[in-house]
């Protein structure tokens, strides 16, 4: 009798730690756990793969994705318009740290409640109400931001006048 009862209680404690590490290995940090230090920084990736570079900057030009260039000059040749409502992104990966990098895609809000810049890694139920459906839809995916963030630390040249 007492043994059944303490296995019921021990059943359901197994099942969810199962589930935690089957998934906890692979896992994307989801956008409500993500851990901001100091107000300035991201200092762990969202993903265990590293960022590609040439992914993020596809992801930065690309007006459906990123779209940076809209607000941003950057050292992309290719692309006639280039926006100038933010900073030139120009060597900002000499003036910050994959962690700071990391914020300021994830949420310049954090930094600059004002900002114009879209928050690309929080839930959308965060800024607006929003369909149950969107709730935990991102602008980026964590990958994404990750790609994203390798390409801004590629910028380590200063923009020439
Ligand atoms: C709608 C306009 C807009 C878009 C789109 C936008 N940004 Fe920004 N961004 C800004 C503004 C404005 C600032 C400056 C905010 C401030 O000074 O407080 C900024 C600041 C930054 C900074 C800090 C620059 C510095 O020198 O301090 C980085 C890095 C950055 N953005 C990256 C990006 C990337 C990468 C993308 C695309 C994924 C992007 N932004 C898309 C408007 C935008």
């Amino acid at each position: 009798m007492l043994k059944q009862k303490s296995l019921a209680k021990l059943l359901p404690l197994t099942v969810a730690a199962a589930g935690f590490f089957a998934t906890a290995a692979v896992a994307d940090v989801a956008p409500s756990d993500v851990v901001i230090v100091d107000d300035n920084e991201i200092p762990q990736a969202l993903t265990d793969t590293a960022g590609d570079a040439a992914k993020g900057r596809e992801l930065a030009v690309n007006r459906k994705k990123g779209n940076c260039l809209a607000c941003h000059v950057m050292p992309i040749d290719e692309h006639g318009f280039h926006g100038e409502v933010g900073p030139s992104l120009w060597g900002v990966g000499g003036n910050y740290s994959a962690a700071e990098l990391r914020l300021r895609v994830v949420n310049y809000k954090v930094l600059n409640e004002d900002v114009i810049m879209p928050a690309f890694y929080v839930n959308s139920n965060k800024m607006h109400r929003v369909l149950k459906k969107f709730e935990d839809k991102t602008l980026l995916s964590a990958q994404e931001v990750e790609d994203i963030v390798a390409y801004l630390q590629t910028l380590t040249e200063e923009q020439p006048d």
